[in-house]
């Protein structure tokens, strides 16, 4: 049976690999040497595929324009599986790119069906904490769906105009009118800067969670046919794993006691990773005896996102879990440590730049 990938599912990916062969992704691994700059994600294969990102990197290396848009649909309070994109876009900021993100209000509102004073709440908070992982506010483009301008709105019109309801339901499945709105509107924001009015940038890279792969492709044959008349060029897509939640599946607001909220407090973070699944046997003495299996461990896929930076510490963590010199208790404990430490540094940054977003930022007024 053929895998589906749904934008506005909850769904875990069983296997990355499989999207290779299906959706044309390709492979991380052929582009990691042309990094100007290491990142764990990438080396780790948390970034693990991509499409034309081989170009917009020689792009980037040729000195030609080159700028990355992704965006948040504010549904929720801001969890651990957030704070992996802020940190991708930090990255690319810091090698001089110019960094667009899009929150989607609209389609939040419309898709999602969070009531409006909930969604700039929501949005109010992501962008703090996307200051508070570093991207500098001063040199960040952050916009709305909902307050944007003609020359944006005009393409969700004209884009309308070249694809049929067949190929919409060939990429999407079922649709609704909210969903071809917002799916439209994705294609806008995805596509818009290369118009003039916005910079004119030829190679636009789009980070993005594999579950956003429909919207790539949609934006991708719109360019396709648009690029006579607007002169549009493909965009470049990059995709990252998600972080599991403590249960094992995806981690989503949806599931609170299996998410790390940045707002949670010290007890109950305490708590969520003391009780969360690990890779453990049934018995301490069987755990010595046989070993942990760390790729079945959420505590394990804490270290390998956010708290062993250097490859040594994880390596070393590996080979004390899987040869069972290590207890997972004890193991828990110092992840609880490191967790603490990294979501209070945060949250410290969250409070300094928790007045002045309204500086940067313009918020719809509706
Ligand atoms: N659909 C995305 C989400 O669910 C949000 C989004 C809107 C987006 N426009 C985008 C993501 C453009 C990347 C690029 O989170």
């Amino acid at each position: 049976m053929g895998l589906k990938l749904d934008p506005w599912g909850h769904f875990a990916i069983e296997s990355y690999e499989k999207l290779f062969k299906q959706f044309g992704i390709e492979p991380i691994d052929n582009v990691v040497d042309k990094l100007p700059k290491k990142h764990h994600y990438f080396t780790r294969k948390i970034v693990f595929g991509h499409r034309d990102f081989d170009k917009w990197l020689n792009g980037l290396h040729n000195g030609e324009r080159v700028a990355v848009l992704t965006g948040f649909m504010p549904s929720g309070h801001v969890h651990l599986g957030h704070v992996m994109v802020f940190e991708e876009l930090r990255y690319y900021q810091e090698l001089g790119v110019s960094i667009n993100v899009v929150v989607a209000d609209a389609e939040a509102y419309a898709v999602r069906k969070i009531p409006r004073k909930k969604v700039f709440e929501y949005a109010r908070e992501y962008i703090t904490y996307a200051y508070a992982v570093g991207l500098d506010p001063g040199r960040t483009r952050i916009y709305f769906q909902t307050n944007s301008d003609t020359t944006y709105y005009r393409l969700i019109q004209l884009f309308s105009r070249k694809i049929s309801m067949a190929e919409m339901e060939a990429i999407y499945g079922e649709l609704e009118p909210a969903k071809i709105m917002a799916a439209f509107t994705q294609a806008a924001d995805i596509l818009h800067l290369q118009l003039p009015e916005y910079g004119g940038y030829k190679w636009v890279l789009v980070p993005v969670g594999a579950d956003q792969d429909p919207h790539i492709r949609l934006s991708r044959d719109i360019a396709d046919r648009y690029g006579r008349e607007l002169g549009l060029n493909r965009p470049a897509s990059t995709y990252h794993k998600f972080i599991r939640g403590l249960d094992g599946n995806k981690m989503s607001s949806s599931k609170p006691d299996y998410a790390i909220f940045l707002d949670d407090d010290a007890s109950t973070i305490r708590y969520k990773v003391l009780n969360a699944l690990t890779g453990g046997r049934a018995t301490a003495e069987e755990q010595r005896r046989l070993g942990g299996e760390p790729w079945k461990c959420t505590v394990y896929e804490l270290y390998l996102y956010h708290l062993f930076k250097g490859d040594k510490e994880l390596l070393k963590l590996y080979e004390d879990c899987t040869s069972g010199r290590i207890l997972c208790g004890e193991d828990k404990k110092r992840a609880v440590k490191l967790l603490l430490e990294v979501i209070d540094g945060l949250k410290a940054r969250a409070r300094e730049y928790s007045s002045v977003v309204e500086d940067y930022v313009a918020f719809p007024k509706f």
